[in-house]
């Protein structure tokens, strides 16, 4: 029996701030697992992190359910939240409940993640009516990227601010176990996580958050510069795996 589950993780409103992290691979999520971290989330970014793509629009499916049960191999105790790619959840309700099905009965997950306020909360109350917990996601929204005109800081304005608020309060009211908000002023983070009974967990979203979320490969230093500039960094792997090829390759030279 796993340690975390979605109860768990909302019982931790208001009591212990907490930190979660991505993973994308048995490896990642083993080691955010043993870092005692409690919500790992195979998010969609593996498209631009591992993968390669340049946004998160091109992952499919089949791709998130091969890396989901990848995490799901690797962890004992946190809850694995696998994302949904885009175009698995938006075309019908009936597809939407099909594919997170698929992630929690094939993969392994104990939840999925959704982008969108206040206009997916129907679609939040029938996959938790179906026994499916689900994770918010709002402010920049990466697949939304082309009609947001590109990854860029949303709730600058007060409309913006009062619609945030908005959404946050339609996802939990149609079930949500936690809200992602991801690239929005410290100010917004921090009142969003005062309005809601759930946790807030942020991405560039200020200190104020209940929770905070980043990358694995730009938390231990694995994209370089092609990181967001919200992203924290707090170790230096793509060096140290540098100089284990150039030490590897000078002992097989000499
Ligand atoms: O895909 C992802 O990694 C995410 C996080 C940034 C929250 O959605």
């Amino acid at each position: 029996m796993k340690m975390w589950t979605c109860s768990k993780i909302a019982a931790l409103k208001g009591k212990q701030r907490f930190a979660c992290v991505t993973a994308s691979d048995a490896v990642s999520g083993c080691i955010a697992d043993s870092a005692d971290i409690p919500l790992i989330l195979v998010g969609d970014s593996l498209g631009m992190t591992v993968l390669g793509f340049s946004s998160t629009l091109p992952v499919t499916m089949e791709m998130m359910l091969h890396h989901t049960a990848a995490v799901v191999r690797g962890v004992k105790n946190a809850l694995v939240v696998a994302d949904m790619p885009f175009m698995s959840y938006q075309t019908s309700e009936a597809d939407a409940i099909r594919n997170a099905g698929r992630f929690l009965q094939e993969a392994g997950a104990d939840a999925v993640k959704i982008e969108g306020g206040a206009f997916r909360a129907p679609l939040v109350r029938a996959l938790v009516q179906n026994g499916i917990p689900v994770l918010g996601h709002i402010g920049l929204t990466p697949q939304s990227v082309l009609t947001m005109g590109g990854f860029r800081r949303q709730g600058k304005t007060p409309a913006a601010v009062r619609q945030l608020l908005k959404d946050a309060k339609a996802l939990q009211s149609a079930g949500v176990f936690a809200v992602v908000v991801e690239c929005v002023p410290d100010e917004v983070g921090k009142l969003l996580s005062e309005s809601l009974s759930v946790p807030v967990i942020g991405i560039g979203a200020g200190s104020a958050c209940d929770a905070q979320i980043l990358v694995f490969n730009d938390l231990v230093g694995l994209t370089g510069d092609q990181k967001p500039s919200f992203a924290g960094c707090f170790g230096n792997a793509g060096q140290v795996m540098r100089r284990a090829c150039e030490q590897f390759r000078k002992s097989v030279e000499k």
